[in-house]
């Protein structure tokens, strides 16, 4: 097997600073990954527990392997983060004192999973991350849809103008679903457009469909205000505007009904130092909560 491309976590002193409120607290990682950022949060809190999720069988064990130097204060569970509230029950940790998500997939997962999600390989179009999804993949998804799907599902999930949703759908479907793999997609893709930007944008659109990550925010979010504990925090790393809205309207509603308060008031980005060293992070941005102890009076 190859060596996997290594995962640089971004953000990692902001979003550390921002999660770790308590030093003898409970902490989850949903979205462990590499475990870059729960390394950091082991490291810096001597006391603190980290039960650390990931959908993704592989990157699990990655990061168990990477923390086992913590081996008596983690845990690790496979699973997709919509079911927070079953995660920690199973955990028995009925509340937490913080929850870090860093959405998207990691680095090693687009360039070496083998899954299709990169327009630079040539791999099986299938863009399934969650191990356990035994849904379609992205190639049956692409032969499954109308022209008309198709065009709605990439400006909805791609970011992509209507005029070239329409113009790389048409061309998509006149493949008539011989479409199996992400080298094929990109040979089609092509005919549509050579800007690779708009690849990428169409690659994004379909990972986002088949493993329904909006959905997955949305219902996560809405289990966090029963499990987090008074003080505590909740901070997500998104990686575009389509994940970014969904944080901020939930963490705007939870601030107006005084549920909560922001620990920054807009987004944190990356500084130049960290762009110059993982140009990656420059899409990166930061939203940070914690909840308030005593909600205000007749709210
Ligand atoms: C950007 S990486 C996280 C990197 C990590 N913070 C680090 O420092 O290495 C995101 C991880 O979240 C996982 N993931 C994405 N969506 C998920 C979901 N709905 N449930 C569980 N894990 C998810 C992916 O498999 C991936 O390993």
């Amino acid at each position: 097997m190859k060596p996997l491309t290594l995962h640089v976590p971004v953000l990692l002193q902001e979003a550390v600073d921002y999660w770790a409120g308590n030093p003898q607290g409970y902490y989850v990682d949903l979205t462990t990954g590499a475990g870059g950022h729960s390394w950091s949060l082991l490291s810096l809190l001597p006391q603190a527990r980290c039960l650390c999720v990931d959908w993704n069988e592989r990157s699990l064990a990655l990061a168990q392997e990477r923390l086992k130097f913590f081996h008596d204060r983690t845990r690790f569970v496979r699973a997709n983060f919509r079911n927070l509230d079953h995660v920690l029950t199973r955990a028995a940790w009925p509340s937490v004192d913080g929850i870090l998500c860093d959405l998207g997939p990691s680095t090693f997962q687009v360039l070496d999973s083998g899954l299709g999600l990169s327009y630079q390989n040539d791999e099986p179009l299938d863009m399934r991350l969650d191990s356990q999804n035994k849904g379609i993949t992205a190639a049956e998804l692409l032969a499954a849809l109308s022209e008309g799907d198709l065009e709605q599902l990439l400006m909805a999930n791609g970011e992509i103008s209507r005029s070239w949703s329409r113009r790389i759908a048409h061309t998509l479907c006149n493949a008539g679903g011989s479409i199996k793999t992400s080298g094929a997609l990109v040979k089609f893709l092509r005919r549509a457009s050579g800007n690779r930007k708009i690849w990428a944008q169409v690659f994004q659109a379909l990972r986002i469909v088949v493993n329904d990550e909006l959905g997955a925010i949305r219902q996560m979010l809405g289990f966090v205000p029963a499990v987090l504990k008074p003080g505590g925090r909740v901070v997500v790393i998104s990686f575009h505007s389509l994940e970014d809205r969904i944080v901020k309207d939930v963490f705007h509603s939870w601030v107006e009904s005084g549920q909560a308060r922001f620990l920054s008031r807009s987004t944190v980005q990356a500084c130049e130092r960290e762009l110059e060293q993982n140009p990656k992070a420059r899409s990166a941005r930061l939203r940070a909560i914690e909840k308030i102890d005593e909600p205000r009076n007749g709210e």
